[in-house]
């Protein structure tokens, strides 16, 4: 899939208040340029639920993104609000993308289970939840970029071939 349009949003307080650098939205966006996108927008907002939806919201609703990646939040502690942001915003679960993630991310380590991530699709976009270190963004891009084209296609109403 080529010239798609993506969106990261980088769910951080320290990221927001500039205390820390955005380097998981950094690698997010050089990766999803490799991966074909033709623009990526970036957002960066606290861990408020409100922030998120409202981010999600006008990524997906208004301005049609076709994927967009969340990075942080989605783990224990009562700040990490980024799965019920996400589950207020989308229309339908996906939830494989949120389940292969979980799954493969346990062979790298077992925190993986930690992980609260969910994925659906909101309008025509499709949101994935990733956790929030450059290092897990990495791995989790790895491991959903092998359906990407195909899951896009289908979002945009093409490539409904599935039979490959
Ligand atoms: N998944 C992968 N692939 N690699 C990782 O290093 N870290 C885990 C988990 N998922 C990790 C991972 C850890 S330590 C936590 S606490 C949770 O993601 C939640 O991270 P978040 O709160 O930054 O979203």
């Amino acid at each position: 899939m080529k010239d798609f349009s993506a969106a990261i949003v980088t769910v951080s307080d320290k990221g927001f208040s500039g205390e820390r650098e955005d380097g998981s939205g950094d690698l997010l966006e050089r990766l999803l340029l490799e991966a074909g996108a033709g623009s990526v927008a970036r957002v960066i907002v606290p861990d408020e639920r409100q922030q998120i939806v409202e981010a999600l919201t006008r990524l997906c609703r208004e301005e049609g993104a076709s994927l967009v990646i969340t990075t942080g939040g989605t783990g224990l502690v009562a700040r990490d609000v980024t799965p019920e942001a996400t589950l207020e915003v989308i229309d339908r679960e996906a939830p494989g993308f949120a389940e292969a993630i979980r799954r493969e991310s346990m062979k790298i380590t077992p925190r993986a289970m930690l992980s609260r991530a969910v994925s659906g699709i909101c309008a025509d976009s499709l949101v994935i939840n990733f956790p929030g270190s450059p290092k897990a963004c990495a791995e989790s891009f790895a491991i959903i970029r092998p359906v990407l084209g195909h899951a896009l296609e289908l979002l945009a109403g093409r490539g409904r071939d599935c039979a490959r």
